[in-house]
């Protein structure tokens, strides 16, 4: 179980660095032992340099085509084809995305959701081959990101359509979101992802968003501490990105189901004290695994 005591520990070991040797030296060794796989959601670009003195964020990407901002130097931005209401811009901006360093596009956000990018496996399958296909010799193409429901056309069933549907559309990673309670059910989640993807041929699978639905940060520092390293270990994950990085989400989004900081304050209240700069988005995940 992870205390405070250690999340703000982790925030001052990184904001302080040169004052302290072992710490400096200790981060610097997972500088260098660092998993590539991680990346940052963001929808701040400011904020996604909070994360990279540890190194151990290689990639980013915002559910847009443009990176609106300044990303430090060293992590590559991904662009996405987030859905059909952004069609219009989106061969300029990929251009752009491309000749900027990016090698790789996501395509849509949670298609099988109305709320989302809402599309029938069909109907993506025809947009994906018109918008993301001919990209293919120029970067690696990941599927539309699903969620985990399990109800009926939704989630994997619904990627498992868009497969059939796409066997010629040149996608070599596959992608999903998961939220839920503990993980166990996050991992055997992911594991039926790399069946599914492995069924097409695919044998990389990204999640692109993932987390706690509910809990305290505690528990979702458990749940971290827990899945980070599996994820690390499974050779057909390719990617991965907690959701989200975001001031006010260290590691855990009650604070935008009730939209205060009543979880975080004692946290954000000692850093404050102390001190330390903020936004310290996902700074304990970032830090300390
Ligand atoms: C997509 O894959 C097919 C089959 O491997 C290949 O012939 C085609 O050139 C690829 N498309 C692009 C745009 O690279
Ligand atoms: C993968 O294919 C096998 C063989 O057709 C099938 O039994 C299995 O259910 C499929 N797995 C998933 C997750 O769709």
């Amino acid at each position: 179980m992870v205390s405070f005591t250690t999340v703000v520990t982790a925030g001052l070991l990184a904001s302080s660095s040169l004052a302290l040797p072992h710490a400096h030296q200790k981060f610097h060794q997972k500088r260098s032992s660092s998993s590539s796989k991680r990346g940052a959601a963001y929808n701040d670009a400011s904020l996604v340099s909070t994360l990279t003195s540890t190194g151990t964020v290689s990639w980013a990407y915002d559910w847009n085509d443009a990176n609106d901002g300044t990303l430090p130097s060293g992590i590559e931005y991904v662009p996405m084809l987030w859905g059909s209401k952004m069609f219009d811009g989106w061969s300029s901006a990929v251009e752009t995305a491309l000749s900027s360093g990016s090698s790789y596009i996501l395509g849509f956000n949670e298609p099988d959701m109305t709320s989302q990018a809402d599309m029938s496996a069909s109907d993506a399958a025809t947009y994906y081959k018109q918008y993301i296909t001919p990209y293919a010799d120029r970067a690696s193409l990941v599927t539309p990101a699903v969620t985990s429901s399990t109800d009926s056309g939704m989630g994997l069933e619904w990627m498992a359509s868009f497969l059939e549907a796409c066997t010629d559309c040149n996608a070599t990673a596959m992608a999903v979101h998961w939220y839920g309670e503990a993980a166990s059910d996050f991992k055997s989640f992911v594991e039926q992802a790399i069946e599914t993807a492995s069924n097409y041929s695919i044998s990389s699978v990204w999640i692109t968003e993932f987390g706690l639905s509910s809990g305290t940060d505690s528990e979702a520092a458990s749940f971290i501490e827990e899945v980070v390293p599996w994820l690390d270990s499974q050779s057909a994950v390719g990617r991965y990105a907690y959701f989200y990085c975001a001031d006010g989400y260290l590691c855990f989004f009650l604070l935008r189901l009730d939209g205060q900081r009543t979880r975080n304050f004692f946290l954000f209240h000692f850093l404050d004290l102390l001190d330390i700069p903020f936004p310290y988005p996902c700074m304990w995940w970032y830090t300390t695994t």
